[in-house]
Formats: structure tokens, C-alpha cells, sequence
């Protein structure tokens, strides 16, 4: 190779190892941040991964410096299901973090046992009438505007739900973290 080309390819590759180093840099320290779902399972973690899907996120801090939230690859499916049946049913009055009509949903599952919530979506005003009395606080709270009934099945409601927890989980992430969406 003529020392010409040589001078030419030489500062080329070191350009691109200084990107490639720079990316992994960044990767590493996580300003590339987001959620990861990944059902890789190397051969070590097979076995307690199985079926099982890992979101995670990382930060520099000491005390926090991993959180790992869960969720099997069951419970993303259902997710995603529960992601369209939002879209078309609740999300002109709810969002996962914020106030819309009604509450913010993140957290529900804390709240609320799945029993609850699926009498409470078919027919919110019989529980708001039976006095159940959460149903009373909350819809007194929401100055008594009257959510919607709706014909959806158990399982449905049930995706639904899975879908709130695994987006609500992101939310905790977020803040946790202070990344960006
Ligand atoms: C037309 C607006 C509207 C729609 C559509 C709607 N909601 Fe609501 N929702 C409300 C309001 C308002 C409240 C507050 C209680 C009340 O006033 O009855 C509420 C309360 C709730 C609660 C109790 C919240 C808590 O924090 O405990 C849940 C759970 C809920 N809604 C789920 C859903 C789901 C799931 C859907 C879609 C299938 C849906 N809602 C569709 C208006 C709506």
C-alpha cells in the first residue's frame, strides 16, 4: 500500500473507533436510556428467565442503580391486546399518568383488585348506586360525571389491566430515573 492511501485509511479508522468507542461510552452510562424488553436468556439465566421478559433500566446512582420490573411474555401479550382495547374504549377520558375526564390509571392495580375494576367498567353507576364505597368516593370526586358501561368480557378487562400496569411501570421508570420518554 502506498504511504498515500495509508495516510488516508489510517484516519479513518481511528474516526470509527472513536464513534464505536463513544456509543458503547454512552450505552454504558445509560444516555441512551428507555425501557428494554428483551427475552434474550443467555446460558446462565436461562433457567430463572425462562419465560420470563425483564424490563430495566439503569442509572449512576449508588443506591438505585438497577430496578427490574417483571412481566412473562404472557402478560405482554395481554398487554397488548389490553393496548387496542384502551385506545378504543377508555383512552377519550383516561391516560396511564395524567388526568384526563376521569383519573390518571397508573397504579390501579395497587388500588384495586381485578374483581373490583371488572364490575366497575360493566357497570360503573350499579356499584356507584349499591354503595360500594370506594365507587361512591371517587365518582363524588369526579363530581359525579357518570363513566360509561361497557359490554367487555372479563378476560378483556383483564388485558386491559395488564396493559395500564405495564405501561404505569414505564411511568415509575421515567420518574424514577428522570429520562426522557
Ligand atoms: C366518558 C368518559 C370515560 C370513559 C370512556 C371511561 N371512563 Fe373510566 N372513569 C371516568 C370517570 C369520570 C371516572 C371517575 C369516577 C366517576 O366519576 O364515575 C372514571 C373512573 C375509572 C376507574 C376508577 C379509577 C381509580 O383510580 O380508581 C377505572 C378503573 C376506570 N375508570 C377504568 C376505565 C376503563 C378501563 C375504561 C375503558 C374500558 C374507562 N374507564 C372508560 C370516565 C370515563
Amino acid at each position: 500500500m502506498s504511504r498515500n492511501a495509508l495516510e488516508l485509511v489510517f484516519p479513518a479508522a481511528a474516526m470509527l473507533l472513536v464513534c464505536s468507542l463513544v456509543v458503547l461510552f454512552l450505552t454504558g452510562t445509560g444516555l441512551q436510556p428507555g425501557l428494554t424488553f428483551s427475552d434474550e436468556s443467555s446460558a446462565d439465566k436461562s433457567e430463572q428467565m425462562n419465560d420470563t421478559t425483564q424490563a430495566f433500566a439503569s442509572a449512576e446512582s449508588d443506591s438505585l442503580d438497577t430496578a427490574t420490573v417483571q412481566f412473562s411474555l404472557q402478560d405482554l401479550e395481554a398487554a397488548a391486546a389490553g393496548d387496542a382495547l384502551f385506545k378504543n374504549n377508555c383512552a377519550q377520558c383516561h391516560a396511564i399518568n395524567d388526568v384526563v375526564v376521569g383519573p390518571a390509571l397508573a397504579g390501579l392495580t395497587q388500588r384495586r383488585a381485578q374483581p373490583w375494576v371488572v364490575k366497575w367498567v360493566q357497570n360503573s353507576s350499579k356499584m356507584v348506586a349499591s354503595g360500594d364505597e370506594y365507587a361512591v368516593k371517587i365518582f363524588n370526586e369526579y363530581q359525579k360525571q357518570q363513566m360509561p358501561s361497557f359490554a367487555l368480557t372479563e378476560e378483556q378487562i383483564g388485558q386491559i389491566i395488564k396493559y395500564i400496569e405495564v405501561e404505569g411501570s414505564k411511568g415509575m421508570i421515567r420518574e424514577t430515573f428522570a429520562v426522557a420518554d
